[in-house]
Order: structure tokens, then C-alpha cells, then sequence
């Protein structure tokens, strides 16, 4: 029998884009243990003097996360940021309505900030532009990024903090054009919101940059007509317009295949986004480039939802659990179990980020701790990584660099999405330390693909590291008493491989090819 093939070109004279930093960026949401449990868990053996895991700072570090989006996601719509400052025991508990929970507010805005300095991220803000103020906006940019001498930045100075946050990153809102989304407006009302919360918040802080927030779900009716309507209107005040993409293969609803593909789905919305973008742009007649930020993106099973696809959202006034009471204080929901197939087609929707390079300029992997997450802690117990958290590391640690054209001549599967080919990749050059790196995912379920790289005008290139992310069993997980099912291996590289040019990519496998490559 013959091997399969994929015969693979990319060029270093075709530049797509550069990889911003911000793509390897996370998010954070006052949801189920993220907050509580996750990043803070006072009394915790790993805990600081803040009450900080230790632990789960560790893992930040080595994911070498540069941006994490708060407090939401659903909740910053229902939340009172003012709550969630000074003195903790005079905070006040409240019904957070979008997961029908209870909010202490022991862990606030201030905690979040420092809890970034020592993760080494910078936070992302939300505004709540749903059931809350334009001038609470204001506040909020005042509190945070005013040097002193008003009411607002000297109350951060009395709450100790004497420096101003310079917090740089502010969504308008978050899924302002879903039904489910406590104070959801249509387009025209978030439009003239919006624009009235940004001339506010700029006049506190010229420097911020403002991400609007854009249409996510393709089930909707106002799925994309949303993006025309706002950005006519607020074009000249944000810097970036705001989507949100997850996958599901929930009871395996779209089977191993289509879901495998989702990477081709992401790249027809990131598509659509971008024609928005694209088409305002001409019809304004702006120079002015808008960029796209996907400040929520994962495969996400809705185990624990009482949904049975995406579709369903489009009726859906609230998001309903079923693993919860309500008006519980940190509930374990939304607590994905994530699988290899989980963690491959992760993998490939990280190929589509990548491929976006030149408008994708922040992305947020959702979410960073327990809530549909990479991580997972225990109440006062250990930590673990999830299958998901490994494509997320590799490629935050190489997929640093130039961002080039390249293209694909392989088998084909059919896929709900239409025929693909069995290999989908993408080349990151990063010419600081001379390695091309390539990411690809080998769909075919039978068969290995023997993979050949024609990388033009790289020079000499040699075949320097090859990690794999595969296995025999599509459902394995990692539990607390088996950590490492799913972790990528390295391939032994053969005398031949070596030169470069041909590799094996085993049967529904991730893989990470890195080559060394001439100076210029
Ligand atoms: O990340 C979970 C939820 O998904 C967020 O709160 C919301 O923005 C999205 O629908």
C-alpha cells in the first residue's frame, strides 16, 4: 500500500503578519472557581500572603501569558465594579445574575491588578455597558488610570495603591448583541452607547485602546449586520472590534471528523469579521485600520448546559446549568473535562489564529483556570493540566515570528465544512533565532502522512525538533491520578529527516516541526 502524502509550500518572501504577543492572551471571569479556587484560594497550602495560588501563577508563567481579560464574559454586564474595592469585609454579597450565583467580592479589582503584576500579565479590562453607566465607565478608566488628586484615583491611593494601573486594554461591553446578555441592547442603542463610553473613558485616559464589541454568534439573526451597524457608527473611536468563537462536539453531536475541522469554521468567521471590518472601512473611506481581537476562543463541550448546540443560543435569555443550585458562592460549573480530540482540534484552531496573523492582534484562550480552561485546581488540592493546555503552550512558546504564506497538496476528507485537505498547517519564521516552525494538524484517521516541506528561500534548513501530540485513545483525559495521558512526545529525528524535508505525521496527530534555517 502507498503512503499518503502532503506536500507542503511555504515561501519566506510571503509575508502574512506578524504574530502579536497579545494572540497567547487568556481570560478571566467571576464564573464558577475561576477566580475562587483558582487564582484565589486564601488558607491554600500554595497560597501568598494575598491568598494567591502559587501554583496556578506557575502554570501562568510558563504559558507566558501577556494579556488577561476581567471580570467578564456574561457577569461584567450584572457587575458594580465599586462593590469589589476598599475594605473586604465591607463588601457587599451579591446575586451575580448572569450564572445565578453569589458574588463576595473578596476578590476585586485591585486584587486582580496585583494578581497580574505577579503573574506577569498585563490585565484587560471590561466595562460594563449592559445594565450599568457611561459615567461608571469613566469611573472606572479614572480609578484605575488617574495619577491622584480626584475622587476616584485617590480613593485607589487609599486603597493602597499609589501608582495608577495604566490598565491599557477596555472592552465596551461583552456580547452586547446576545439576548442572554443582562442589559442587551440592539445595535443602533450599543452603537450609541458605546460611542458615549468611549469619549468619556478617552477623556480620562487619551492612551487607552477600546474594543468593541462585535458579533460572535453565527446563529443569530444580527450576526454580522450587528458589526455594519456599530462600526458605521464608532469607527473612529476603537482601536479594535471584538469576537468570540467556541466549538462544541457535545455527546459527539458533530462527530470526530467535522469537529476535527472546526479549524476551517474558525476561518470563515474570522473571515466574516473581517469583511465587516473591511467593508466599513471602504465605505468610510478610512485609512484607519481596525483590528480584530478574539477575546474569547475554545473548543467547549457545554457539558453542564442545557443546550445541545450553538443554535440553541439563539432563543436563549440566560445560560441555564444543571450542575448548580442557584445563588451558590463559587460553584464547580462549566468545569470541561478536556480530551486528546479536544486538545487536537484545539490544535487546529490554533493553525486558523495563527493564519490570521495580520488582523488577529489580541486573542484570548477562554478561559485560564477551571472554567472551560487548560488548568485545573482542587479546593485546597493540587493542580493539573488538561490535555488543552499543551497546544496552547507550544504555541505560545514558538509560534513567535513571521507569519507566511504557504499551501497545502493533500488527500482530501469530506467534512460538513465541504472536502479539506487530510493536512492543515501553517509556518511561523522567526528570524531573531533563525527556525522556521511549523504547526500541523493530520486529520486522517487511518493513516500517518508522510509530510514533505518545500520552505522557499529559507536556504539550508535542518529538521531540528519534532513534538506530537497524538494517541490511541480519542477520549483520554488527564485526571489528578493520571496526570500525563495526554502529553506531546518528542520524535526521535531520523538521519534522514534531519535534511528537513520529509516527515511522518502520525494518524490524527498536532505536530510541531521546528527547523533551523540560514541567516539572510
Ligand atoms: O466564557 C464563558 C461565557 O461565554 C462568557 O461569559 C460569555 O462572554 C460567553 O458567552
Amino acid at each position: 500500500m502507498s503512503l499518503k502524502k502532503a506536500e507542503y509550500f511555504a515561501d519566506r518572501e510571503f509575508p502574512i503578519g506578524e504574530v502579536d504577543d497579545k494572540v497567547f492572551s487568556s481570560f478571566t471571569e467571576h464564573l464558577g472557581r475561576c477566580i475562587y479556587s483558582g487564582l484565589y484560594e486564601p488558607g491554600h497550602p500554595e497560597a501568598d500572603e494575598q491568598g494567591f495560588r502559587k501554583d496556578t501563577i506557575k502554570l501562568v508563567r510558563e504559558l507566558g501569558i501577556p494579556l488577561v481579560r476581567y471580570p467578564g464574559g456574561n457577569f461584567v454586564s450584572c457587575f458594580d465594579w465599586t462593590d469589589s474595592i476598599g475594605p473586604k469585609k465591607n463588601r457587599p454579597k451579591r446575586m451575580d445574575y448572569a450564572w445565578a450565583s453569589v458574588e463576595t467580592n473578596e476578590f476585586g479589582l485591585d486584587e486582580f491588578v496585583d494578581w497580574c503584576r505577579k503573574a506577569g500579565c498585563e490585565p484587560m479590562m471590561a466595562v460594563n455597558l449592559g445594565t450599568d453607566s457611561i459615567r461608571s465607565a469613566g469611573y472606572l478608566v479614572e480609578y484605575c488610570n488617574h495619577p491622584g488628586g480626584t475622587y476616584w484615583s485617590d480613593l485607589r491611593i487609599k486603597n493602597g495603591h499609589k501608582e495608577p494601573y495604566h490598565i491599557k486594554y477596555w472592552c465596551l461591553g461583552n456580547e452586547m448583541e446576545g439576548p442572554w446578555q443582562a442589559g442587551h441592547l440592539d445595535a443602533e442603542d450599543y452603537a450609541k452607547k458605546a460611542l458615549e463610553a468611549a469619549k468619556i473613558m478617552r477623556w480620562v485616559d487619551p492612551t487607552i485602546r477600546l474594543i468593541a464589541s462585535g458579533s460572535s454568534y453565527e446563529m443569530l439573526p444580527s450576526y454580522l449586520e450587528w458589526d455594519r451597524k456599530i462600526l458605521l457608527e464608532l469607527y473612529d473611536s476603537i482601536d479594535y472590534l471584538s469576537t468570540h468563537a467556541y466549538y462544541m462536539n457535545k455527546n459527539n453531536s458533530v462527530g470526530t471528523t467535522n469537529f476535527l475541522a472546526s479549524y476551517k469554521q474558525l476561518d470563515t468567521h474570522l473571515r466574516g469579521t473581517q469583511s465587516a471590518l473591511d467593508f466599513v472601512q471602504a465605505k468610510l473611506r478610512k485609512k484607519k485600520t481596525i483590528q480584530i481581537c478574539l477575546d474569547e476562543w475554545n473548543v467547549w463541550n457545554f457539558s453542564d448546559i442545557v443546550l445541545d448546540n450553538m443554535d440553541d443560543l439563539a432563543g436563549m435569555t440566560t445560560f441555564k446549568m444543571t450542575s448548580a443550585q442557584p445563588w451558590e458562592i463559587a460553584p464547580s460549573i462549566l468545569e470541561e473535562k478536556y480530551s486528546l480530540l479536544d486538545a487536537l482540534t484545539l490544535g487546529g484552531l490554533s493553525i486558523t489564529l495563527l493564519k490570521h496573523s495580520d488582523r488577529v492582534k489580541i486573542a484570548c484562550l477562554a478561559q485560564l483556570v477551571n472554567v472551560i480552561a487548560p488548568i485545573t485546581t482542587k479546593r485546597n488540592g493540587g493542580i493539573l493540566k488538561q490535555s488543552t493546555y499543551y497546544p496552547f503552550l507550544l504555541i505560545s512558546k514558538y509560534a513567535r515570528g513571521i507569519v507566511v504564506k504557504s499551501v497545502v497538496r493533500a488527500p482530501e476528507y469530506e467534512s460538513m465544512y465541504g472536502r479539506l485537505p487530510v493536512v492543515e498547517a501553517v509556518t511561523v519564521h522567526n528570524e531573531k533565532e533563525n527556525m522556521v516552525t511549523i504547526f500541523a494538524l493530520n486529520c486522517d484517521q487511518q493513516e500517518d502522512v508522510e509530510f514533505h516541506a518545500e520552505l522557499g528561500h529559507f536556504g539550508k534548513i535542518a529538521l531540528k525538533q519534532h513534538i506530537v501530540l497524538d494517541g490511541s485513545d480519542l477520549s483520554a483525559c488527564n485526571t489528578f491520578q493520571h496526570p500525563d495521558r495526554v502529553v506531546p512526545r518528542e520524535v526521535k529525528i531520523g538521519a534522514g529527516e534531519a535534511k528537513g524535508l520529509r516527515t511522518m505525521l502520525p494518524k490524527l496527530s498536532w505536530n510541531v516541526l521546528r527547523y533551523s534555517t540560514e541567516k539572510k
